[in-house]
């Protein structure tokens, strides 16, 4: 049975949920699932935008037999080869050979590798090429590592479409939706676009500030990602985030407390100065870094001003999953924070060097030089010591 969504009188999405999946790429976890979106525009031509996962390829195919209503299909436009896109290809190939895939010249070298049989009557197009279609003019942009190098995106003349590829997406299924301004923005939108956002192209934040750069000259009335919802309200609001995240500049005058313990007493530690600071106004969230999943501490360190991170010295370094935390913060090339250090250790502590040292990888970071030091345990007698930890990060703020 197909289960599509009109988006115009010309536009169906023909994209699939899937609830079962436990971890996209194999390392986020999505508690949500997950929506591969596909769309479908009926013109004096036929033009599929993007195929599916696997995992829905039999909902995607029934979708789009429906929409086509017995019309052949006549082009498929590809704007991103990572297979949540087109493992479905081969199938759509097989029941409509004749379809002429459209991508850029990048695109085409990776579809001949991952789909040898399936990537035939290839279209290579370049910046600012067009496609008539009939009533609609289709131009396409390229997005390069956004999030691929092959990357493009299209922009419907004719209706104001921009066809975003992974741009612009969030993770989680829809759940019968399809419009962004069906849920809340932030409280069904927020948590999980900038997760995503932070995760997938977090790092190619120069590339997504090219790509708002070329969206910023197009009226665009509405967005078609790959994953989420479709935006024809709050786009406004949209970009404004994009254009925080891409730049590395914090959402929040906020503060992340994100710590590893052992056997609590860093934790201790961390909750004492999370009193201080919240005691004298400061906006505080605290993370074990044992429980929550590096890609949260990931989000939440793009939207905080400030980040506190507190370790024990383990094996004369840091504790292992504040290791593998803040190497995930480096390698998603986050810039531009306040960062504190606590360390503990009972007989050395080296953890707030070797902390500092892994960030040091990140540019524009600003490090407090008070560090607050435990051995085994914060004493009684050092809450001033906490107190002025704490200060210190407030007079940052
Ligand atoms: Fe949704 Fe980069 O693939």
């Amino acid at each position: 049975m197909y289960c599509v969504k009109k988006i115009t009188d010309s536009l169906l999405w023909t994209g699939a949920d899937d609830r079962r999946i436990v971890c996209f790429e194999g390392v986020y976890p999505v508690p949500d699932g997950m929506s591969y979106n596909s769309y479908l525009m009926n013109d004096e031509k036929t033009v599929l935008f993007d195929t599916a996962d696997k995992a829905v390829t039999e909902q995607f195919l029934e979708n789009v037999r429906y929409g086509l209503n017995g019309r052949a299909l006549d082009y498929i436009i590809v704007h991103h080869v990572e297979p949540d896109h087109t493992a479905s290809l081969a199938a759509v190939k097989r029941i409509y050979p004749d379809a002429k895939i459209v991508c850029t010249a990048k695109a085409a070298e990776m579809l001949a590798r991952f789909y040898p049989e399936a990537a035939t009557s290839v279209m290579t197009v370049a910046e600012n090429d067009t496609l008539e279609t009939g009533s609609h003019t289709l131009r396409f942009v390229t997005a390069p590592m956004v999030h691929w190098p092959e990357v493009m995106v299209t922009y419907d003349e004719t209706d104001k479409i921009l066809f975003s590829a992974d741009a612009f997406g969030s993770f989680g299924a829809l759940n019968g939706t399809l419009f962004s301004d069906e849920v809340c923005f932030k409280r069904d939108f927020l948590p999980e676009g900038r997760r995503y956002y932070c995760n997938i192209v977090g790092k190619y934040g120069l590339q997504v500030g090219m790509l708002l750069k070329k969206v910023s000259a197009l009226e665009i009335k509405m967005i078609c990602p790959l994953h989420g919802h479709v935006w024809r309200e709050k786009i406004d609001k949209l970009l404004e985030k994009y254009s925080l995240w891409s730049s590395y500049t914090p959402e929040d005058k906020s503060v992340m407390i994100a710590y590893a313990s052992v056997y609590g007493n860093t934790e201790k530690a961390a909750e004492v100065v999370a009193e201080i600071l919240r005691s004298k106004g400061a906006d505080v969230k605290l993370y074990d870094v044992s429980v929550k999943t590096n890609d949260v501490i990931v989000a939440e360190a793009f939207r905080c001003s400030h980040l506190i991170f507190a370790a024990p010295t383990y094996n004369g370094g840091v504790f292992v999953r504040m290791e593998e935390a803040l190497r995930e913060i480096a390698a998603h090339g986050l810039k531009n924070r306040v960062c504190a250090f606590i360390q503990n250790g009972s007989w050395a502590a080296v953890s707030a060097k070797k902390m500092q040292e892994i960030l040091s990888e990140c540019k524009d970071m600003t490090f407090i030089e008070n560090v607050l030091t435990l051995k085994s345990a914060l004493a009684d007698d050092q809450y001033p010591e906490a107190e002025a930890f704490a200060d210190a990060v407030l007079a940052t703020m």
